[in-house]
């Protein structure tokens, strides 16, 4: 489909879990991946700027849109194999994230219920290695099936080439390799990953690191995201959002002092800190920052267009009638907050396409 100029072509808003995002110049739905293939091969060979959607739950999307073609990744095979007695599953790049772990329990395997109610595509989660509750796709991660679109070969490639890091991998940020399709390691018997999460231990009623049945961890999982309003629910507008909108920051190990002691002086010595052991720091909680800068659950209150989760204070959300240039001002001021606060930069965690938070 092409428009001219003038034209306002179909909003990007409707393909992201915000409904933030202007026009493309078309929207593309592939639900096979041969045809993904093809149709992202055809857009590169003719010169067209090529957007690759999954789950939508990631993305901020800039008012004036993407001056190109947004192409919908909505594949959605699952297979089941073994290699050397060990199950895994292999998930077309375009099946619902969270309908994939349904299946994988409901068949009667364990390892990937801890990320259980996350939005997105299944293709999206190695990209950002995406974890919750004490896992994380690195975790578990068998193989990923990219295609190049320099070459247009496709290849499988292991866990060890991707760089993967805390919210982050060597595809983040590029366009050059489309995924395809995602491999994950699985338990036999239903047997969940290690719970090593504190709060999901306890909601279970296991020791950090026991086990338990996946079935069941899923739906304590599913519970505690629900009341922090991580859960997708076109009726609640507290998940209307691209879920946590910052990083954790990680402080280098030569600044944790001093900011703990800024933190400290601030919110008084009774107050313990969550802050956990990071590779070259330590690694404080975005959230708990935010809301001890002042911005509490709801800021900056009911008549905002957009505003913090009034369940979460890392959720910032679309009432339904924000911009992305609400939703952006919003996330400036959170950030310059806490940086004034506490001298610690919070970072941007969903993919940024043409827009940018406020310097
Ligand atoms: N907190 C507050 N106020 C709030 C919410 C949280 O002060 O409104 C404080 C509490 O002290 C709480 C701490 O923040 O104990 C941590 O909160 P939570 O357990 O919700 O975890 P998080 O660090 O905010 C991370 C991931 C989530 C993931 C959860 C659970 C990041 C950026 N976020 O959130 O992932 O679901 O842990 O494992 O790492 C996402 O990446 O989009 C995401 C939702």
């Amino acid at each position: 489909m092409t428009n001219s100029p003038e034209t306002v072509g179909p909003l990007l808003a409707s393909l992201t879990t915000l409904r933030l995002g202007g026009p493309a110049r078309a929207i593309v739905r592939c639900t096979e991946t041969d045809a993904l293939v093809a149709t992202v091969l055809d857009l590169d060979s003719r010169g067209e700027s090529v957007l690759i959607v999954g789950g939508g739950s990631n993305l901020v999307i800039g008012d004036d849109g993407f001056d190109g073609t947004a192409v919908v990744v909505a594949s959605t095979g699952i297979e089941y194999a073994e290699e050397d007695g060990r199950p895994y599953v292999i998930a077309e790049a375009g099946n619902d994230w969270d309908a994939l772990v349904a299946d994988t329990v409901a068949a009667g395997f364990g390892g990937l219920e801890c990320l259980s109610g996350i939005p997105g595509a299944a293709g999206t989660t190695p990209v950002q290695n995406v974890g919750a509750y004490g896992v994380e796709v690195a975790d578990i991660l068998r193989e990923v099936r990219l295609l190049s679109r320099a070459t247009g070969q496709t290849r499988w490639v292991g866990p060890d080439a991707l760089d993967l890091a805390y919210r982050t991998s060597s595809l983040k940020g590029r366009d050059a390799e489309v995924v395809l399709a995602v491999s994950f390691w699985l338990n036999p018997d239903g047997v969940s990953a290690p719970i090593a999460y504190r709060e999901l231990a306890t909601a279970l009623g296991v020791e950090p690191g026991g086990t338990a049945e996946a079935a069941r961890v899923r739906e304590r999982v599913l519970e505690l995201r629900r009341g922090k309003g991580m859960v997708l629910d076109d009726a609640d507008h507290d998940t209307w959002s691209a879920g946590s909108f910052f990083t954790n920051p990680i402080v280098p190990e030569s600044q944790v002092d001093d900011i703990l002691a800024r933190i400290t002086e601030r919110v008084g010595p009774d107050v313990a800190v969550p802050r956990y052991p990071a590779d070259a720091g330590v690694k404080l909680s975005a959230g708990w920052l935010i809301e001890r800068a002042g911005f509490t659950r709801g800021f900056p209150g009911d008549d905002a267009a957009a505003r913090l989760s009034t369940k979460h204070t890392l959720a910032l959300t679309n009432r339904g009638s924000a911009t992305t240039a609400d939703l952006l001002a919003l996330a400036g001021r959170v950030r310059d907050g806490v940086r004034d606060a506490f001298g610690v930069d919070l970072h941007p965690e969903p993919v940024l396409v043409n827009c940018q938070l406020p310097r």
